[in-house]
């Protein structure tokens, strides 16, 4: 084989007058039976036209270049000279091509099912699922490798990091236990042990903080979890986590290497320079944006006006405010009235989008959306203006509202009124173009780090308290004792309490999140009676931490990126597949390899397992 002396990137005017060698894939040819042959040669590192010149070779390597196609896998020898047809200003090496002198094909395609040159050959890029199944062909294209190339910074920029931060990576266990933490879980059957099952990690949770009481003081990895959920635009079932642990901490210590970390990071991936990040406590940011990943890049606060609107003539405002009205204030269950003023909006925002805003609030339980428009004299009018008359100057002195505005409302409890009008907010703000669109490095960006976290929230269907991050997440310094202290039926209190939890969110997305870890045995057990865990239940589950715990644990924190929306934003895209070189569909399948497949009656009896098929 005529093995390459450079890649086909990499060759420039200075090169001009050497022999060189390329291998790699045909990307386009052109002249083909004219005596002329010109190949655009690729390989991982770029393109390089190669030119086939009939009167300087013998006729059989005329040939067989004459009977080159797309994706045909070459070798070739020649000398390197100016580019006789005139600079190509789009390419690295537009400036030479390569006379050829000795063509070896090192292998023939068959016909592929299209071509990776980011628009699929015929000017449009082919449908995901084809791409999917022939994965090593869409690799291939120079996107998809710029992906996997910035992935594989992140990854080394990761290790620079913490590795010079004194961090230790260490590897846990795929084949895992059961734990409750939060998704379903995937499930592995044990052959030595009938009846006994592994599962795969949600996260090295409990391994890492084992290794804290194991004295490693400071560990990370670069991990693959497993949660069996339904993968979305920016979730697959199994991702990476660049986790890691500290002994020895509190929050402000993790939050301080955290930023540190994003600092670093995005300044070797984007030359960005991240300022400071602003903190701001979870109820801030449901008030303000009705959401704990809210996207600063743009305005649109939503405002409380529930003691403007219990002044009102609007009946259904009232009804909101009269539930839970002997509850403490941000109570979940408390009824309240909040607006959400859209700058511009009378002009904006048609009467069917309006309309569809009704709709869309009742799939988060909300009664609907009411509206009103501030007309060019600063009156407000259509919708429910007649209703508000008592009030108007009131509203529009608390709204700041000006001529061509639109206000929109909500009315429910407090739960449903900030969850359906956080949702609103990010709708409204796609629809009247405040967005800001990603640049070509993904930019603008807006980090936000969110703490003060409400330890539990009542699930909404079981009506159980479950753990807003994980059952091992410490109360806030300065709760602990008001949390061991509270009686378990009293709701209000146990609402009230905020963990040492911290998220980290950049333009609306939660890119990371840990906390404060608990050591103290009283507040360990006092979450899992509250979680409604017997104490055999708890040691059932997790013994081997308790049973750690107890031996000399020293205060600890953590928290895990997601690598995956990290390398996201770098690129600028908002699907979590082109980030990840064999990703998962929708619903869970490899299109390539074709798992999950089934298997065969053998092979469960070998694991002591037996199929209900369908
Ligand atoms: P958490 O569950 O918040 O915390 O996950 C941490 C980060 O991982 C990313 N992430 C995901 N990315 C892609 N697909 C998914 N399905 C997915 N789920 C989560 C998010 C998220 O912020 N053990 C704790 C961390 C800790 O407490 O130290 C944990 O796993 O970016």
């Amino acid at each position: 084989m005529l093995r390459r002396t450079h890649t086909c990137g990499e060759l420039r005017d200075a090169h001009v007058g050497q022999t060189v060698r390329l291998n790699g894939w045909v990307n386009a040819y052109r002249g083909h039976g004219t005596g002329l042959v010109f190949i655009d040669l690729r390989d991982r590192f770029g393109v390089t036209q190669v030119v086939f010149d009939g009167e300087a070779l013998p006729k059989d390597t005329l040939d067989t270049a004459d009977h080159l196609r797309n994706e045909d896998v070459v070798a070739v020898e020649g000398r390197v000279r100016v580019r006789a047809g005139g600079e190509n200003p789009k390419l690295a090496t537009g400036k030479i091509e390569v006379e050829v002198t000795t063509l070896e094909v090192l292998n023939k395609t068959a016909n592929p099912p299209f071509l990776p040159d980011d628009t699929g050959g015929g000017g449009k890029l082919a449908n995901e699922e084809l791409r999917l199944k022939h994965r090593y062909i869409d690799l291939r294209r120079p996107s998809m490798q710029h992906a996997i190339t910035t992935r594989h910074k992140v990854y080394q920029a990761t290790r620079r990091y913490f590795d010079e931060n004194g961090f230790l990576e260490i590897e846990t266990p795929i084949l895992y236990k059961s734990t409750p933490e939060g998704a379903r879980e995937f499930l592995v059957p044990s052959r030595n042990i009938p009846g006994n099952w592994y599962a795969l990690p949600q996260s090295p949770q409990l391994f890492k903080q084992i290794l804290m009481v194991a004295g490693c003081d400071r560990y990370m990895q670069i991990c693959r979890c497993f949660r069996d959920e339904d993968p979305r635009a920016d979730r697959q079932a199994e991702f990476t986590q660049i986790d890691l642990e500290m002994s020895f901490v509190r929050r402000e210590h993790v939050i301080e290497m955290m930023e540190g970390f994003v600092r670093r990071l995005w300044k070797e991936m984007t030359g960005y320079a991240v300022p400071p990040i602003p903190v701001m406590p979870y109820r801030e940011a449901m008030e303000r944006f009705g959401i704990d990943r809210p996207d600063t890049r743009y305005g649109l606060e939503i405002a409380d006006i529930s003691e403007i609107a219990a002044r009102s003539d609007a009946g259904f405002f009232k009804e909101a405010l009269a539930k839970g009205a002997d509850r403490p204030k941000f109570n979940s269950q408390r009824g309240v009235v909040k607006a959400l003023r859209v700058p511009g909006g009378a002009e904006k925002l048609t009467r069917k989008m309006t309309d569809g805003y009704n709709e869309f609030v009742r799939s988060f339980g909300a009664g609907g959306c009411a509206v009103v428009k501030v007309n060019a004299a600063g009156e407000l009018e259509t919708g429910i203006a007649k209703l508000l008359a008592p009030v108007k100057d009131d509203l529009k002195a608390a709204l700041g509202l000006t001529p061509g505005d639109t206000v929109l409302f909500v009315a429910d409890t407090y739960a449903v009124c900030t969850k359906a009008m956080g949702e609103l907010r990010q709708v409204v703000a796609r629809d009247t173009g405040v967005v800001p669109k990603p640049g070509s490095e993904g930019g603008p960006w807006n980090f936000l780090i969110v703490v003060d976290f409400p330890m539990f929230e009542k699930n909404k269907d079981t009506g159980k308290w479950v753990a807003m991050h994980h059952p091992f997440t410490a109360p806030r310094d300065d709760q602990a004792e008001a949390f061991v202290a509270a009686s378990v039926d009293d709701e209000n209190t146990i609402e009230s309490i905020v963990s040492a939890g911290y998220d980290i969110v950049l333009n609306g997305q939660e890119i990371a999140g840990g906390s404060v870890r608990i050591h103290d045995p009283r507040v360990q057990s006092k979450v899992f009676t509250l979680l409604g865990l017997t104490p055999e239940q708890a040691k059932e589950k997790f013994s081997f931490l308790l049973e750690a715990l107890q031996y000399g644990a020293p205060p600890h924190a953590g928290i895990a990126f997601g690598l995956d929306r990290l390398v996201m934003n770098f690129l600028g895209t908002s699907n979590i597949r082109d980030v990840i070189a064999f990703p998962k569909t929708q619903i869970g399948q490899d299109l390539m390899t074709g798992a999950p497949g089934p298997v065969t009656d053998e092979q469960l009896k070998d694991v002591h397992a037996r199929a209900i098929r369908p």
